[in-house]
């Protein structure tokens, strides 16, 4: 297999698609030509109370504004739900399928409308208005669902803290946006294990004095304490709540949603999208990439803590009037083999899911997957980070039995949804290429000093002009948002990935070039898990870089130098991983922690993480330039004492 490899688009999945090769290149040609009448157009899929009348108005230089469609009116709950009550309102909206298998549930778009507006009412009774700020940190139940529509229902911006996510990662969320009110469960439920939410909660309240109300599912019935006055049972109020609640008038740029997501330096960014240009992204990529057609099962494996969930578990799917899978469980549980019953349980179409998960089944080889029929399935996707062509073509051939196309979606939390990604039904697909942009995306890309590249070459990758889904500010800092994502490049939105395109102009991502890590497809900081580190009594100083890992894509190697006279041993060790689990979560364990008497630094201190990245990746014979090391014994130092 070589970059060469093409896999043309097949007629039988062609045929009756709302967008084909000849379709996509005029649509491309439309958006390019005549970008405000091509979205004006385009606007028409979403349900609006004042339809706009003003497109684009955006720039990416000075103060950095970004409007779409900004006099006009909207709720976005009611292109999610309303609309379709007429024509689909008995058609499931939701398949939840239990953490156990023996457990599932499907709730149709009447029944959702009504819980939707059940909660909504519930949160006004509780004091929460327009533009008020409310956290969801909850399992994948539907309830997480109800619960964002709700908000946008009565136009409160919701939060979603990853259920994973330590205490006192929520309560840095909570007190960034100034939450007032938290939505939380008992408990979850993750491959057989209880996930402890509500104490959590209760742990990051301490230290979040402004919210005033928490809502509790009883999602496990696990016993959770109950702080009267503080705390509400969900059942309680939304059972107390009218089964109406009229949508509130909302601007298409107010906004809809704050997602957190780890930059290259300081705390997690609160992530702003407004309302109607991100509902229309997520509605118009959901339906052109997977070539989703009515009646269909959609399934996305992701969680809605992150914006893969977001977009394409709730907002875009819903817009569709698709049926949306919500999957509590992981891969693994009961064993192996989960995903491939799931999709024959409830006959997917359409699945969408992270190359970590495919390399981890992998490694378990073909017999679990074998073992199911997956003939239902039309169109396979791929979603977080670089899949590398020998887990493509597992996918393509052993789960896809080479009849269902892969789509390999670029984009971002900051994109809002997909930027770069083959349409299911008019791209020939390279194994390892996101291919192409979709309509109305300019992508670039441009050499160091920020050049513009032609043809087939490799650099950094940066989006020309706006898109209707893109973010609007940082919440509150405008500042860090010109700053991240304008300043490295001006003029142009930087992505902080680096990509390759090749002679036919395909682009092929090849990963961050900050220090941005990319974990099981999760998002970390370096700059986050170093800080947790030192805040250990015992560290005086620490740098975590990436290193090469088989399943996960991306392994956390945290180089730490001890405070003077404390013993690096094996159980301290143990006790940094643990320290860090409890400072931001599981998922910011580091797989690797070597001690380090002294690191690498230039004569004015900067730390040089090129080293220190080709150390962890055991590439010490390509160090590259040493010459501006202050002092060049602490590099052979490290490399003598390398772990793994
Ligand atoms: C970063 C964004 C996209 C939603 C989930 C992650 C990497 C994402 C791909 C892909 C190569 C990818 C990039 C990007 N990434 N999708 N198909 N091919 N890399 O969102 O947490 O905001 O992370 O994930 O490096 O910058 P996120």
């Amino acid at each position: 297999m070589t970059d060469q490899t093409r896999i043309p688009v097949k007629p039988e999945i062609a045929q009756g698609a709302s967008l084909d090769a000849a379709g996509f290149q005029a649509m491309t040609e439309r958006a390019r030509q005549d970008p405000d009448g091509f979205w004006a157009e385009e606007a028409k899929r979403i349900a609006w109370m004042k339809p706009p009348t003003i497109i684009k108005n955006s720039s990416f230089s000075g103060d950095v504004q970004i409007k779409w469609f900004e006099d006009g009116v909207l709720n976005a709950s009611v292109s999610c739900l309303d609309r379709h009550l007429e024509e689909r309102g008995d058609q499931t909206a939701i398949i939840w399928e239990g953490d156990d298998p023996g457990t599932d549930a499907k709730v149709t778009y009447r029944e959702l409308h009504e819980r939707v507006c059940r909660l909504a009412n519930a949160m006004k009774a509780l004091g929460v208005k327009k533009g008020d700020r409310v956290t969801l940190y909850l399992p994948m139940i539907v309830e997480a669902a109800v619960a964002m529509l709700a908000c946008a229902r009565i136009g409160a911006v919701h939060s979603i803290v990853f259920g994973g996510f330590s205490p006192d990662s929520l309560s840095t969320r909570l007190v960034d946006c100034e939450s007032v009110l938290l939505i939380t469960a008992d408990e979850g439920r993750r491959g057989g294990r209880k996930v402890a939410l509500k104490t959590n909660a209760d742990e990051a309240l301490k230290s979040a004095p402004l919210v005033q109300n928490v809502i509790v599912v009883k999602n496990t019935g696990g016993d959770v304490p109950m702080q009267a006055g503080r705390d509400h049972w969900y059942h309680d109020v939304t059972e107390a709540a009218p089964r109406e609640c009229e949508p509130e008038p909302i601007n298409a740029e107010d906004p809809l949603f704050i997602l957190y997501t780890s930059g290259s330096t300081g705390k997690p960014k609160g992530v702003l999208h407004t309302t109607a240009g991100y509902l229309l992204w997520t509605a118009f990529t959901h339906q052109h990439v997977f070539d989703y057609r009515p009646g269909e099962v959609y399934w996305c494996t992701a969680d809605v803590g992150w914006v893969t969930g977001h977009s394409y578990i709730v907002y875009g799917p819903l817009a569709n009037g698709a049926t949306t899978v919500m999957f509590e469980g992981v891969p693994n549980y009961p064993d192996n083999s989960r995903f491939w019953q799931v999709v024959d349980k409830h006959q997917v179409n359409i699945f969408y899911t992270a190359p970590t998960a495919i390399r981890a089944l992998m490694r378990d080889g073909e017999g679990p997957v074998k073992k199911t029929s997956r003939k239902s399935i039309r169109i396979l996707g791929s979603v977080g980070e670089p899949i590398n062509p020998e887990a493509w073509l597992w996918y393509y051939r052993v789960v896809g039995e080479e009849r269902c196309p892969i789509v390999d979606t670029w984009w971002q939390t900051e994109t809002g949804g997909i930027l770069i990604s083959p349409l299911a039904a008019a791209t020939e697909l390279k194994p390892g290429s996101a291919t192409l942009p979709l309509p109305g995306v300019l992508p670039a890309l441009v050499d160091g000093e920020g050049q513009l590249l032609d043809g087939a070459t490799e650099g950094n990758l940066v989006i020309l002009d706006s898109w209707p889904g893109m973010m609007r500010t940082v919440f509150r800092d405008h500042e860090r948002f010109i700053q991240t994502y304008f300043s490295t490049f001006p003029g142009k939105y930087f992505t902080g990935d680096g990509a390759r395109r090749d002679e036919d102009g395909y682009y092929w991502i090849t990963g961050r070039v900050d220090d941005v890590l990319n974990v099981s497809g999760h998002r970390m900081g370096t700059a986050e898990i170093e800080s947790a580190l030192v805040a250990h009594p015992k560290v005086a100083e620490a740098a975590v870089v990436g290193m090469p890992h088989d399943i996960k894509g991306q392994g956390i190697y945290a180089y730490v130098t001890l405070n003077a006279g404390e013993e690096p041993t094996d159980a301290l060790r143990k006790e940094l991983v643990a320290w860090v689990r409890k400072e931001i979560g599981p998922i910011a364990s580091p797989d690797a922690i070597q001690w380090a008497p002294g690191l690498p630094k230039t004569r004015s201190g900067k730390i040089m993480r090129r080293i220190l990245r080709k150390i962890a990746a055991n590439e010490t014979s390509a160090l590259g330039d040493t010459s501006t090391l202050a002092d060049p014994t602490v590099v052979e130092e490290l490399i003598e004492n390398r772990v793994g």
